[in-house]
């Protein structure tokens, strides 16, 4: 199953993930996912995540795959937005919604199996050890996308971002610069700088 959209045993993608918000609404974060088996995955999620919240309460997720860079940045950096909103769109498997602009997905049904605090270069936190169980996997648009070294870059700088954590974002925006298209990167120049993040000097 997982094989199929490049999840390989002892490795962890990066995915978007969609839950269902207590109001309803969908919900959309970018979280790491640790391949256990072809059909088990492990996240950990800090406490405080609506994504975590989400799962605990409704026992499912869907792992979107997707090469939208400012989706990237906006899913971490942004709580609701329309841009990232999924719509009504709902994974057949389970009682989940999925992006629009997803190229895959795997909806897992996702329980917390434990939890233990964290202390890092950001502090104290606790962490919820997520164990996903694969229901379906879909590929909606053809694979495969030949890669773009700017995605990789823009999800570089989401991660920073949502970890309050500076330094790179000159050479990130520099190579996103380079490598996506010119609308691409204008949009997420013009993302930035409605979040006030500076951006200006990146030439
Ligand atoms: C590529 C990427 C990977 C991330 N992985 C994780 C993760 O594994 N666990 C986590 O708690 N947060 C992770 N984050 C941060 C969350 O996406 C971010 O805190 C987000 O705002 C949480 O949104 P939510 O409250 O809607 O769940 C990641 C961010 C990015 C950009």
């Amino acid at each position: 199953m997982l094989h199929t959209l490049g999840f390989k045993r002892g490795g962890i993608v990066e995915c978007i993930v969609t839950t269902y918000n207590t109001d309803g609404s969908p919900n959309a974060a970018p979280m790491g996912v640790y391949t256990l088996s072809d059909r088990e995955v492990v996240m950990k999620l800090h406490s405080g995540s609506d994504t975590l919240e989400n799962i605990s309460r409704i026992g499912c997720a869907v792992l979107n795959i997707t090469y939208d860079a400012l989706l990237f940045l906006k899913s971490a950096l942004l709580k609701h937005t329309p841009e990232v909103d999924p719509g009504e769109l709902l994974c057949s498997a389970l009682n989940a919604p999925y992006l629009k602009a997803a190229h895959a997905y795997a909806a897992v049904d996702a329980e917390v199996v434990k939890s233990y605090s964290l202390n890092d270069s950001l502090g104290e936190s606790r962490i919820s050890v997520v164990k996903g169980r694969v229901r379906e996997v879909r590929v909606l648009k053809p694979f495969p996308q030949a890669p773009c070294r700017g995605f990789f870059a823009a999800v570089e700088l989401a991660i920073d971002l949502s970890r309050g954590r500076r330094g790179r974002e000159g050479e990130l925006m520099r190579t996103m610069r380079r490598t996506l298209p010119v609308r691409e990167y204008r949009e997420i120049e013009e993302f930035l700088k409605s979040l006030r993040i500076q951006t200006g000097s990146f030439r």
